[in-house]
């Protein structure tokens, strides 16, 4: 079988995790999350890319540029405002699973809703950092 290929697109604000609102998002930088993201590939055997933007747009670019087979996204607060998003994952048949460090449904009622849910392979909410180690499993063992 060929090496499958994730990407990975991190929404607004996710820059500046280490110091944004710890009690919520946790301690880990950006750069600390993409490199165990990076090492757990590694050990899969898989090719894995990394994007972040604060720019709705050029995260709707990003996603009509895709190649890749499988894509990790945590849109942030995209999560709760973007049918822009949205659209373009389903207008390029982009297979995703939607990530939230956060437990969303624990927090404010507008982040109960999200526009990508309904559309994407699965979500995961709450584990952390973790729960982008947990999505690329399970991509790996997914067909
Ligand atoms: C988030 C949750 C969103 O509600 C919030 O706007 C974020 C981060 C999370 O990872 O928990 O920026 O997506």
């Amino acid at each position: 079988m060929s090496k499958k290929r994730i990407s990975v697109i991190h929404g607004p604000n996710l820059n500046l995790l280490g110091s944004r609102e710890p009690e919520h998002y946790g301690k880990m930088t950006l750069d600390d999350i993409n490199a165990s993201l990076k090492n757990r590939a590694k050990e899969l055997n898989i090719d894995i890319e990394f994007f972040q933007s604060n720019s709705e747009s050029e995260i709707v670019n990003k996603i009509q540029s895709l190649s890749t087979d499988f894509t990790i996204i945590n849109p942030a607060a995209f999560t709760h405002s973007s049918v822009a998003i949205r659209d373009s994952l389903v207008a390029k048949n982009v297979k995703f699973i939607e990530v939230h460090l956060s437990n969303v449904f624990a927090r404010e009622d507008f982040r109960k809703n999200s526009f990508f849910s309904d559309v994407a392979i699965g979500i995961i909410s709450g584990l952390g950092a973790e729960g982008y180690i947990a999505a690329l499993n399970f991509i790996n063992q997914t067909k």
